[in-house]
């Protein structure tokens, strides 16, 4: 059976029939009579799998007890047209070999309806599923798609360190990195802990995001995109939030928070309509499975530009939404963080088209964003997508050292931590700007699914860090 080279299903199933063909896979399903036994075999290169016909004559009887679902097998056959409906071609087995056999009783994936809750359990299984081969499929192709649109303009993909002392977005929910012995802290005269002792000689954290070290690379080769996972210890316990996520943050050299926005908006088209061009079997799949709108929200979002409206507009619109009697779970005023539900009415029932929302007041955003001239605002900028809400967060930053140093120190921020970034504003400081794209965010819309554990192979979440 060797001798001959295997095919994967995705091109098996546009040959021409008349070939001998070698195909390897786990079973989907078996049926079938006395006479001839159906196999659907499915190798993950496609959502479709491929029929495999089985003349009973041909095989010991033993065989296809073994052929379970969940069971992987090498089928040796000739490649024909089928007869039944749904493929063009099927194989008519000469050759078949269990791989590796199943036990029915005991295989998790056995229940025909199977919620994506209960295969959350079985994560370490979940990816056998045909929902889960088209989120990776679908996943695979917008890190292909993101690195192709940086690569295409000229961006230098930088790496980012993954442990680090700064605390970027100044949230303070990190994950802390420490080899020191939980049960015999060393502790200073003081009685704090003594973080020389530990591993890097001071206290380290996961990162919340690449950006700071993003900017030493703008303001070096000009345009930089980080690509990478990213952590955040908060115990925000919703269907768009992980503990482990990664994210996608270009950061340019000589862009304005105008320059910002049209590459953000550009950015996520290209993705978009790239998950169009590329993936169309699987988004049929989830769109008839999950998501009757998907395909057409995600053509919604190519055609039209985005709405640009200031954080201040955007208060104005919310607080008449309350005045005509919309119902929101959270308050909104000017000075406050929009929650989700604001995000999403902004988008979906007021704009009906995705937002661009700048000049946040100062106090909900992070110190190195541009201060406005008006004192209270600076220039944010967060990408709002219908049935996500925010999925990018970015701005202009402050160039100004002066200014910058001002906001540290308002804020009570240790500069010891920041003078290796403070010194971009001192040598040759450039205006710049980037933002941050949630990668699980983005398959959130392009895949529609509901949840954003189910996005993600292994999602990490308050209490779960299973396989
Ligand atoms: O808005 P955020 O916090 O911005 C930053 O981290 C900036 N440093 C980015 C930059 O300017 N370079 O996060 C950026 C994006 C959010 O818009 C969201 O899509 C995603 O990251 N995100 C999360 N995704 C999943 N789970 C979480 N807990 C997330 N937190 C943020
Ligand atoms: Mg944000």
């Amino acid at each position: 059976m060797e001798t001959l080279k295997r095919t994967k299903i995705k091109a098996l199933l546009s040959e021409k029939p008349g070939i001998e063909v070698l195909a390897k896979g786990w079973v989907r399903t078996k049926r079938g009579n006395k006479q001839v036994k159906f196999i659907a075999l499915n190798d993950g290169s496609t959502i479709a799998n491929i029929q495999i016909v089985a003349n009973t004559e041909l095989f010991d009887e033993e065989l296809f007890k073994k052929i379970t679902t969940g069971a992987s097998l090498a089928v040796r056959g000739k490649l024909v047209e089928s007869m039944g409906s749904g493929q063009a071609v099927e194989i008519q087995a000469t050759d078949i070999q269990v791989l590796g056999e199943c036990d029915p009783m005991r295989f998790p994936l056995q229940k025909k309806d199977t919620t994506l809750e209960y295969l959350r359990s079985v994560a370490h299984m979940r990816l056998r599923t045909n929902t889960f081969g088209a989120v990776l499929r679908i996943r695979n192709q917008m890190a292909f798609a993101i690195h192709t649109f940086f690569n295409q303009k000229g961006f230098v993909y930088l790496h980012t360190p993954l442990i680090t002392e700064s605390d970027a977005e100044g949230a303070g929910d990190m994950f802390q990195v420490t080899t020191l012995d939980l049960k015999n802290i060393p502790l200073d005269k003081k009685g704090n802990v003594d973080f020389s002792k530990d591993f890097f000689g001071k206290k380290t954290s996961l990162t919340v995001s690449g950006q700071l070290e993003g900017e030493l690379g703008a303001t070096a080769v000009g345009e930089i995109y980080t690509f990478g996972p990213t952590f955040r210890a908060e115990n925000s316990n919703t269907p768009r939030h992980l503990a482990e996520f990664w994210m996608i943050e270009p950061e340019m050299a000589f862009y304005d928070i105008n320059d910002n926005m049209e590459l953000a908006e550009e950015f996520v088209k290209f993705l978009v309509q790239w998950a169009l061009d590329h993936c169309m079997e699987d988004l049929k799949f989830l769109n008839d499975k999950y998501d009757e709108g998907l395909i057409e929200r995600m053509q919604s979002v190519l055609g039209i530009p985005f709405q640009r409206v200031t954080y201040t507009e955007a208060v104005e619109i919310l607080e008449k939404a309350v005045a005509d009697g919309v119902k929101f779970e959270y308050p909104v005023h000017w000075g406050t963080d929009f929650q989700s539900e604001h995000e999403r009415y902004l988008v979906e029932k007021h704009f009906c088209k995705p937002v661009i929302l700048i000049d946040f007041p100062k106090d909900i955003k992070a110190f190195y964003m541009k201060q406005n001239e008006d004192g209270r605002t600076v220039r944010g900028m967060d990408v709002l997508f219908p049935k996500i809400g925010e999925i990018i967060g970015g701005s202009e930053r402050e160039a100004s050292l002066e200014k910058l140093e001002a906001r540290i120190e308002e804020l009570g921020m240790s500069r010891k931590n920041l003078e290796w970034y403070i010194d971009t504003r001192r040598y040759g400081s450039v205006p710049h700007s980037g933002f941050g794209l949630g990668f699980e965010r983005l398959l959130l819309f392009v895949t529609g699914m509901a949840n954003i554990r189910d996005v993600i192979p292994f999602p990490r979440t308050p209490k779960n860090a299973e396989f």
